[in-house]
């Protein structure tokens, strides 16, 4: 049977009031998936709470931290470091094309942050995508891919979640189509990692997810703005797990 990663991130959206309605409803309305992870991304302010909520009663359901800094610790004004990180949270999404466009980040700074993850204990959502929809080279994806990760060992390798994420499809109108999206993860898994857990973010929601979802090679999704509309959020994780169970 399909196991599926469904990753909400939230973005720099919500206040604490809200942060607890949509983790209780979550909690509350997704007690029963059996095939889906859920991961929710607050605002790193929210994370403790969200925990809190969402947490030791349902082994399904987790948090992740929206970014980290590469560094153990240090006087880095504001930063958060991986071990920090891994007080509360499991997962990381590490080089969002965001953080990239209004942070300058770059691809030595996320392979560091990539490893300064794995070695705290969480497990890193890395993001990767084409800035032009009609940049569609794979070799160019790849390329970029393996900077992103150099140094991963084999075993690292299968403990991380890729998203393909085209920067043109982030908040965008429309997605990526489901094929194109699972020809990327075909293609990632072809030349890094046989067992490369990929999925999909960029628009996203719950009447396109399920058709990124049954393509043979994708492992789930990234949701941006249907995460914190609860409805959406939680009609996509039940349609995860639908889809999970027909395979
Ligand atoms: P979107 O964002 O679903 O709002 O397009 C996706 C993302 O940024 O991960």
């Amino acid at each position: 049977m399909k196991h599926f990663y469904i990753i909400g991130n939230w973005k720099m959206y919500s206040l604490s009031s809200d942060a607890h309605i949509i983790a209780t409803s979550v909690r509350n309305e997704l007690e029963h998936l059996e095939s889906v992870d859920v991961v929710l991304c607050p605002p790193a302010i929210w994370l403790t709470e969200v925990a809190k909520i969402i947490h030791n009663q349902i082994s399904h359901l987790h948090v992740g931290i929206q970014n980290i800094f590469d560094q153990e610790e240090g006087a880095y004004t504001g930063e958060i470091s991986a071990k920090m990180a891994a007080n509360v949270a499991q997962y990381a999404i590490i080089g969002h094309s965001e953080r990239v466009e209004h942070f300058r980040e770059g691809p030595e700074f996320i392979n560091s942050k990539v490893h300064a993850a794995l070695l705290a204990g969480l497990t890193p959502i890395v993001c990767v995508g084409e800035r032009e929809k009609n940049e569609k080279s794979k070799d160019k994806l790849i390329d970029k891919l393996y900077k992103l990760l150099t140094g991963l060992t084999p075993d690292q390798l299968g403990r991380i979640i890729v998203a393909y994420e085209p920067v043109w499809a982030v908040g965008a109108s429309s997605p990526d189509t489901p094929e194109n999206a699972n020809e990327v993860a075909t293609c990632f898994q072809q030349s890094i990692y046989k067992n490369l857990k990929v999925i999909y973010g960029g628009s996203i929601n719950e009447n396109n997810c399920a058709e990124f979802l049954k393509q043979e090679n994708l492992s789930g999704l990234l949701v941006g703005r249907a995460s914190i509309k609860i409805k959406s959020f939680v009609t996509i994780c039940r349609k995860a797990e639908a889809v999970a169970k027909a395979e």
